[in-house]
């Protein structure tokens, strides 16, 4: 191990750290396209693509987070209706099939019992177009699917999944740009726009791992504490779910995560000065409105942890810690906020002492149901 894991202690901190790495290989094979080809996905996928009208996600755990992050831009970019189904949902309820819906299924593995079944119980029901986006190649999902996309994270070895989570992101987000332009819902030089923003994922997120240290100072705030509640808005809510699942899975610590809009509708009751606050907080189009969720957090007490970005207008207060991103990054932006969160939860779990790795009663991969 201590040679695999160079100058990192653990393997989760190496995997959040490989990311721009990840990244890179897993956009290696746009190189210099001016365009996404749906050859991409499989030689089928031209057809396929073309006989489909709306989408269906199915995964779980941490993909599934992946698949609702992709919910919000396959409609806004590409105007495809979405569904994101959790995959032991889905297969045990009763829902209306249709054969024009492209069955996405997510998994690092590809080996997770549920997600495989669930993806059984669409065929079953006549939908045959099926993509896997997945990280093993030689997996049960791939075999299984019409169509796919294999990520390159490398090998994930850290139960809390990070770079499998950011590559996936990258994978739909390619998704998303072939079926906008099969649609002509966007023009050659947004495409070309998007494409730039993507190749230069790995540097910016190498930018925003250069926070460790602050990060680190804030998860010393946190290891004492029960509960936390995690708040983000629009493409930014997933994020906020994923950050509460990395810190309940490694550090043990209660977190939920919300969309900020539905804090009066429960969790604003249990906030207090002891349960920490964090918001995603880009500056996009949702700041204003997250800043008067936030204001309605302070005003109960509630300390405020946000992860803000450089040119977001929100400033320090007593009570209300920033950090910013050094950017901002448009809809690619789930990608970048994701990470602090993965870093933060993993400083939490390392100063209680847990065992970040291997958190108890988990495992990597799931093959039985
Ligand atoms: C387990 C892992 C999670 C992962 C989930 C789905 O719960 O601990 O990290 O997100 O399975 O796994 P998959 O391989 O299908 O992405």
């Amino acid at each position: 191990d201590a040679i695999e894991l160079g100058q990192y202690r653990h393997y989760m901190q190496k995997e959040i750290f490989e990311q721009p790495a990840a990244l890179s290989a897993t956009l290696e094979m746009l190189e210099g396209a001016r365009s996404v080809q749906p050859g991409l996905f499989g030689a089928n996928a031209e057809a396929i693509f073309a006989d489909v009208n709306r989408v269906l996600i199915i995964a779980c755990g941490t993909s599934y987070h992946a698949g609702l992050v992709a919910r919000y831009w396959l409609e806004a970019i590409a105007g495809v209706p979405c569904v994101v189904e959790i995959a032991s949902e889905y297969r045990y309820r009763e829902s209306v099939a249709n054969p024009h819906t492209l069955v996405v299924t997510i998994s690092q593995s590809g080996e997770t019992a549920d997600t495989l079944a669930a993806l059984q119980h669409a065929k079953n029901l006549g939908m045959a177009h099926s993509l896997a986006i997945c990280n093993a190649p030689e997996s049960s999902l791939v075999r299984e699917t019409a169509l796919r996309f294999i990520t390159r994270a490398g090998p994930e070895i850290g139960v809390a999944s990070t770079k499998a989570f950011t590559t996936q992101l990258a994978a739909l987000y390619l998704l998303t740009l072939a079926l906008a332009t099969r649609l002509g819902r966007l023009d050659a030089v947004r495409e070309a726009n998007a494409l730039q923003a993507l190749r230069h994922l790995p540097a910016a997120v190498a930018r925003v791992l250069e926070l460790e240290p602050e990060i680190k100072a804030w998860a010393e705030r946190f290891s004492d504490k029960q509960h936390a509640l995690f708040l983000g808005r629009g493409r930014h809510y997933p994020i906020a779910l994923e950050g509460a699942l990395k810190l309940k899975e490694i550090s043990y610590i209660h977190a939920e995560g919300y969309p900020a809009g539905e804090l009066k509708h429960g969790p604003l009751a249990l906030v207090d000065r002891n349960m920490p606050v964090v918001a995603v907080a880009p500056n996009d189009t949702l700041l204003e409105k997250l800043k008067s969720n936030l204001q309605e957090v302070r005003a109960r007490g509630g300390e405020l942890y946000v992860f803000a970005d450089a040119d977001s207008e929100i400033s320090e207060s007593e009570g209300v810690h920033i950090l910013r991103l050094p950017e901002h990054y448009g809809s690619l932006s789930p990608l970048l906020h994701v990470v602090p969160l993965q870093l933060l939860s993993y400083h939490v779990a390392l100063v209680r002492g847990t065992d970040v790795d291997k958190p108890r009663n988990l495992a990597k991969s799931v093959t039985v149901e």
